[in-house]
């Protein structure tokens, strides 16, 4: 058998994270599948040794990138898809899977994601938030994300969504195994849906009041192409928040290490179980 495991955000600039990743068997998961949802590390040097480390100890790695591994801090890209071209090139050069391949009995299919913010389209998952800053400018990839400069505004969800769409038309079958870096559904998001902000509670518990995660978290888009491609099941990052949900006959995972800092504070559900296993198949 052939399990399939979960994983994101894995944050290896921290080094507790990267001896979390270190610290995974060589020899245990030699027949399994890893499914790595996005956020490895901005530094290029450190995401493409994080990834052939990972790669060497599964039989298969699926990969997307998240946000911060398209940061062109310090660098040398001119902008972040620059970056991106750069990051698939070197997962097709090290058998890292980036498209739809089927394993077992499973189709994976990686989806390309990014988020839409509530000026960019319909298919933003924002949510106004009491006392919001408009701005949203304790976002760190207002300062270290880069897109291309066009005649038209640039919409990187928009540009990722259409990334996309030339695989799914592959012919993905039955049963199919979905993953994004970005939420793909504002049920995603909150603990109980649709949220209620209590003013209070924002005042007595929110660390960062002004700060709306909902502008910058994902996109309808996404669970556009995860119904498409008929995905059961679903993996997906960023939130740093751990849950496994099903929302309309699909199953939505997230498995995020996170920073150290949140797991002290017992924030990542599960993770000091280690992988999450969703799925086996056989050969
Ligand atoms: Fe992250
Ligand atoms: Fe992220």
């Amino acid at each position: 058998m052939i399990r399939i495991f979960a994983l994101s955000d894995i944050h290896v600039d921290f080094n507790e994270n990267e001896l979390w990743i270190d610290n995974l068997s060589d020899y245990e998961y030699r027949q399994d599948i890893l499914l790595l949802a996005g956020d490895i590390c901005h530094n290029m040097d450190r995401l493409q040794s994080t990834l052939l480390k990972l790669r060497s100890k599964f039989i298969k790695l699926f990969f997307v990138p998240g946000n911060h591994d398209l940061w062109v801090r310090g660098e040398s890209w001119n902008d972040s898809i620059e970056k991106f071209n750069h990051i698939q090139n070197f997962c097709r050069d090290n058998q890292i899977s980036i498209h739809p391949e089927k394993t077992g009995e499973y189709w994976i299919v990686p989806l390309l994601s990014w988020y839409t913010q509530p000026f960019e389209g319909e298919d933003t998952l924002y949510f106004h938030k009491p006392g919001e800053d408009p701005g949203n400018r304790m976002w760190s990839d207002n300062y270290f994300v880069k897109w291309p400069n066009s005649a038209q505004p640039f919409i990187p969800s928009k540009y990722f969504f259409t990334c996309n769409e030339v695989h799914l038309n592959d012919c993905i079958s039955s049963p199919v195994i979905s993953m994004s870096h970005f939420i793909p559904r504002k049920e995603m998001m909150f603990s109980q849906y649709p949220p209620v902000f209590d003013p209070e509670k924002i005042r007595k518990f929110d660390r960062n009041p002004q700060f709306n995660f909902s502008r910058v978290a994902g996109s309808e888009l996404i669970d556009s192409q995860i119904r498409k491609c008929g995905s059961q099941l679903h993996v997906y990052g960023h939130q740093h928040i751990n849950r496994d949900r099903v929302v309309d006959g699909i199953r939505y995972v997230a498995h995020c290490l996170g920073y150290p800092a949140e797991r002290r504070r017992g924030l990542l559900q599960g993770i000091d179980q280690g992988l999450k296993k969703i799925a086996q198949t056989s050969r």
